[in-house]
């Protein structure tokens, strides 16, 4: 090792020397540099502010063994829209915080969605801000997809829409974050009858007050494998052989959207930089009348459908009796509410077609959530021999 020293009287630099043979007989030679003590005081001190991890750094060719350079927290990854934004931003190789409050045995699924320590299990109470704090501290993403179909004991509406949002969305300005992608529903008003969509609207304006550049995202009612939609009216059996539904499902009009295809829009919405900011109305390709679109749901279960109608306040009276259900209420008074509002139209927003997604039609996919409803449940029948369902343009 040799060194040279050359000293400006302002400062000293040291050059040293070193090579150094390996066992591969290749000769090394490294050249370091070291500056005095009173130059790197005088010099502006760099404070890294937020503890970014390298694997925020891109690098590889895409897949789920690269770096995507996006290191996301998921709030609310554990339900069914969760699984698929997880898998989604696993596969390109994304770093991915998921703050949940089960048992680590109840998230084992999502742990082969990501590459080897990619994904990252913590726990959190909504109501700790430290906890949500430190579930954001390495990221450069929040997603917020905490949702509760019915009120609990412990939490209302109130805090699952409106409180638990302001307080992530406030957490992720705070931190610093860029992409901030809340979930919200496309019926979100606040004159709804639904107290869901109520608070999904005030849900909305919170976060746009915390986070201005919030992404919001507003899907109509997601179908899927894992769906409470197509399986809900499919399970309907179970109660009778005719389906209630509110004027036999002939005034209201749906317009599903595959779950897929949302999962695809966060992520898209993510990589796209001009997304910052935009409300998304996210809606199948189709829409139709509820009454016909249960009809498709019945003939492709291969199940006989008869629908009558139901006025309102005895569905209420019905759907009271399982809100008494200490657990999963199969249905609520706020469900049959929300179920029997027709889907808004947002001409203005952008949709999947902005964010680059074909949308899928309950035609290509509803298979896969309704063959289990088959009475021969492996009864491969031609998806043709059912016919359509019939679609309506108002
Ligand atoms: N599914 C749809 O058709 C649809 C349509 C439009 C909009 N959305 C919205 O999209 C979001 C995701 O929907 P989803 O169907 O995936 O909902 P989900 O299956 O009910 O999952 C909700 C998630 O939120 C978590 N969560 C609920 N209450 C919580 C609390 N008090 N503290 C901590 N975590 C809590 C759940 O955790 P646990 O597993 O621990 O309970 C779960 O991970 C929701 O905001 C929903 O309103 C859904």
């Amino acid at each position: 090792m040799s060194f040279k020293t050359i000293n400006t009287g302002v400062f000293t630099v040291r050059f040293y020397f070193f090579i150094y043979f390996q066992p591969n007989a290749v000769i090394v030679c490294s050249v370091r540099c070291t500056c005095s003590p009173v130059l790197l005081a005088a010099g502006p001190v760099t404070v890294q502010h937020r503890k970014i991890h390298h694997a925020v750094v891109p690098r590889g060719k895409g897949g789920r063994s690269s770096s995507s350079g996006v290191a996301a927290t998921v709030f609310g990854a554990t339900g069914f829209l969760g699984r698929y934004v997880v898998s989604r931003l696993g596969r390109m190789g994304s770093q991915i915080v998921i703050p949940h409050r089960c048992d680590q045995y109840d998230l084992m699924y999502l742990r082969p969605m990501g590459d080897l320590s990619q994904i990252i299990f913590m726990e959190w109470d909504a109501r700790d801000k430290e906890s949500i704090k430190r579930a954001i501290s390495h990221s450069n993403v929040v997603i917020n997809l905490v949702g509760r179909e019915w009120e609990t004991r412990n939490y209302k509406f109130e805090d699952v829409f409106v409180s638990m949002p302001q307080q992530i969305a406030r957490a992720a300005r705070e931190a610093g974050i860029k992409k901030f992608i809340h979930m919200s529903h496309l019926n979100a008003d606040i004159r709804s009858p639904s107290k869901y969509l109520r608070n999904k609207a005030v849900g909305e304006a919170v976060v746009w007050e915390e986070f201005p550049d919030a992404i919001i995202m507003k899907p109509s009612e997601c179908f899927g494998r894992e769906d409470r939609f197509l399986n809900h009216f499919a399970n309907m059996r179970w109660f009778g052989k005719a389906v209630p539904l509110i004027a036999i499902g002939k005034k209201t009009f749906k317009q599903p959207v595959h779950v897929v295809d949302v999962a695809k829009a966060i992520v898209n919405a993510i990589k796209d930089p001009d997304a910052n900011g935009k409300t998304y109305a996210l809606v199948g390709p189709n829409r139709y009348l509820l009454h016909d679109l249960v009809e498709y749901i019945y003939a492709l279960s291969h199940r006989p459908y008869l629908a009558y109608p139901i006025p309102r306040p005895l569905y209420h009276l019905i759907a009271r009796f399982f809100e008494m259900n200490p657990f999963e209420p199969w249905t609520t008074c706020d469900k049959v509410d929300r179920f029997h509002t027709t889907d808004m139209k947002y001409p203005d927003l952008p949709g999947l077609e902005d964010l680059g997604i074909t949308p899928s039609s309950i035609e290509q996919k509803a298979i896969e959530t309704l063959r289990r409803h088959r009475r021969c449940r492996y009864l491969d029948a031609e998806l043709g021999e059912t016919k359509a369902a019939k679609t309506v343009s108002y």
